[in-house]
């Protein structure tokens, strides 16, 4: 962590859960978000459908509230799709180029370049995911496939003149799979994306917290905490709980 950059520890909630339960994490989150104060940022991605019920139920709180794609478009002929203008009454943010988008959807770096320029035309945040799968890490171009995701995605972003970015580096391996990266490797990647982000404009290097996300628990999270260059996580599996939530914002305050 870099005391220059608030940590950020943003649930993931994905397609859960059900109406009832969702209001009550929300209650939960909320919870920890006001007992976290100005020391973490903490916030969920939902379902689009929960977004209205959950920011009446939170409102007052902390808890940011995101969800977890948004289209590139801003209305029209689009089946199915929700458009940046129609969450902003409810969303601090949106995930953009989650791998599980990418691999059940087909999205392309292109699409996710023009989520995150919706985003910003709405005041939003864009949470980017970025990370390579388990072959590409093992035939030695995790680095070089990462650069261009961010490459790619952020074309055109200057860093002056637009909502922030967040960056979570989730290697697609590790999602879900109870076996997470080891830190030595968040770490080095971590750092290649600031890198990559100082290329396209130093103060995006500066101010962009980079998340960790892949398996992260109560019980793991501070070793990725503690990563130079890491600034916060992306939880899934986890998120769901509130008291393993909780355990995981705690973690992160004892730092
Ligand atoms: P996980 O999911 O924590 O369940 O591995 C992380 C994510 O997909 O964002």
């Amino acid at each position: 962590m870099n005391p220059g950059r608030r940590p950020v520890i943003v649930g993931n909630w994905k397609m859960n859960p059900d109406h009832t339960s969702a209001l009550a994490l929300a209650r939960e989150c909320a919870g920890v978000a006001d007992e976290a104060g100005d020391q973490v940022t903490v916030g969920v991605a939902i379902p689009y459908v929960w977004l209205s019920p959950v920011e009446e139920i939170v409102e007052g709180s902390r808890l940011q509230i995101g969800a977890q794609d948004v289209s590139p478009h801003v209305s029209g002929a689009f089946t199915g799709d929700i458009s940046a203008g129609m969450i902003e009454p409810w969303c601090d943010f949106a995930i953009v180029g989650h791998s599980e988008r990418r691999q059940h959807h087909g999205e392309t770096d292109e699409e996710i370049r023009d989520k995150i320029a919706a985003l910003h035309s709405a005041g939003m945040t864009a949470l980017l995911c970025v990370g390579e799968t388990a072959s590409q890490r093992a035939d030695g171009s995790a680095r070089e496939v990462v650069a261009g995701q961010l490459q790619r995605a952020t074309t055109g972003l200057t860093g002056t003149g637009q909502p922030p970015l967040q960056v979570a580096y989730e290697p697609v391996w590790a999602i879900g799979t109870g076996v997470s990266a080891e830190p030595d490797d968040v770490q080095d990647m971590a750092s290649h994306i600031r890198a990559v982000l100082a290329q396209i404009a130093p103060v995006l290097a500066e101010t962009t917290p980079i998340l960790y996300g892949g398996s992260v628990t109560a019980a793991n999270s501070q070793q990725f905490l503690n990563c130079a260059d890491i600034d916060g996580a992306l939880v899934g599996g986890a998120s769901l709980k509130g008291s393993e939530f909780a355990g995981i914002v705690r973690a992160v305050r004892e730092i």
